[in-house]
């Protein structure tokens, strides 16, 4: 079995920090989310992977490089323009060759454990597998409606009025049929070649299409409030260690991992929580859910349910930082400098909400 990882796309959602880095980069609980995908499809033991890339291709590229840190081969191809998930699909033919394959959205988090989905699907007769999630809000994804007896009755893709609240989860299962599949199909209203409609064209083809309905948690990273949510689960889901060094005047509790490196001085850490390599936290509170990444300073500060990427320097911050995410080398510090206002250098697209 072969695995497809997708990371396309612009992530205009989460600018600026999509600017400068692909959206599938930016790290949750320490680690980007695509390397999250590479590992979930490795644990299921396949180490053949191609990775669709578009404009971000050489970012991603130095970042994942062979693959050999997996013990993986990547394969790398790249799409033009994205032209939908089933176009990206067609563009692998070369890569995939005959072979059965698990598709991954690169950036999408899963809670983990489902290595033995798709070992199941690999001894399995059926042309495909999909994943299916009860969510709040359908109409913002493929659809799925099933039969009494829990077969698929049609699939859509983003629907007006959903048929039910079952959404496909970016996990798809495929054998070579799928790309018959994704040449009948016809561009969407949104003009991309669908994944959604290249399924119901196996199910209206009288393909073995199986649906397996997902419990836990799952996240599509799209929007700043979904990395904050994804880095909570996953920071839940981490086995601490500490091989940082926590001086004695720091209370750090039994959910905190520091990495090698990080200093705790004189600081107050609740779990769970990661600090990164070589991070200075001092005089400082770093509460629940938060990921502070490598080379960060935080000092004389607060923060909470935050990801803090690297390089940046927190200083002096007289109001708590909460449910924040701040991106490479920035800076947030007091200033006693008169006027006493509020002085910003923020980028296009920033968002800041003053109390
Ligand atoms: O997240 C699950 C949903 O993903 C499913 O429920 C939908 O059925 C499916 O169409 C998809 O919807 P999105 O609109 O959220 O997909 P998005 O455009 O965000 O792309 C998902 C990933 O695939 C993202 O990492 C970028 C990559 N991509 C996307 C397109 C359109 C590509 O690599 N190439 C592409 O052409």
């Amino acid at each position: 079995m072969k695995g497809l990882i997708l990371s396309g796309g612009k992530g205009t959602r989460l600018y600026p920090l999509t600017y400068t880095r692909a959206k599938q980069l930016i790290p949750v609980a320490n680690k980007p989310v695509l390397f999250r995908v590479i590992e979930a499809i490795h644990d299921a033991g396949i180490d053949e992977i191609g990775i669709v890339t578009g404009d971000t291709a050489p970012e991603i590229r130095e970042a994942v490089g062979d693959g050999s840190r997996w013990n993986a081969r990547i394969t790398y191809i790249p799409q033009d323009a994205p032209l939908g998930l089933a176009h990206a699909v067609k563009i692998s033919r070369d890569f995939l060759g005959d072979d059965r394959f698990v598709m991954f959205l690169g950036d999408n988090v899963i809670e983990g454990g489902i290595s033995s989905l798709i070992k199941q699907f690999d001894s399995s007769q059926w042309n495909s597998q999909i994943v299916l999630t009860e969510v709040a809000d359908p109409e913002h994804f493929g659809v799925a409606e099933l039969n009494g007896d829990g077969q698929i009755k049609q699939l859509i893709e983003k629907p007006k009025q959903p048929p039910s609240n079952l959404a496909l989860v970016g996990i798809y299962m495929f054998d070579a049929h799928i790309f018959e599949a994704v040449d009948a199909i016809r561009p969407s209203w949104r003009g991309e070649l669908e994944i959604t409609d290249a399924i119901q064209w196996l199910v209206t083809n009288r393909h073995k299409v199986f649906p397996y309905i997902h419990k836990g948690w799952w996240i599509d990273t799209g929007k700043p409030t979904d990395m904050l949510e994804a880095n909570a689960c996953v920071l839940e889901e981490l086995t601490p260690h500490v091989t940082g060094m926590v001086d004695a005047d720091s209370v750090v509790d039994a959910r905190v991992t520091v990495e090698a490196g990080a200093q705790i001085i004189n600081s107050v850490i609740r779990g769970p929580a990661i600090i990164g390599e070589n991070t200075r936290i001092e005089n400082s509170y770093v509460g629940p859910f938060t990921s502070i990444y490598h080379d960060v300073v935080i000092e004389n500060s607060e923060i909470e349910r935050c990801i803090v990427l690297e390089n940046s320097h927190i200083a002096d911050v007289p109001l708590r930082i909460q449910d924040s995410l701040i991106g490479r080398s920035v800076t947030v510090k007091h200033s006693t400098r008169k006027p006493k206002s509020l002085k910003v250098n923020l980028g296009d697209h920033s968002r800041m909400w003053i109390p």
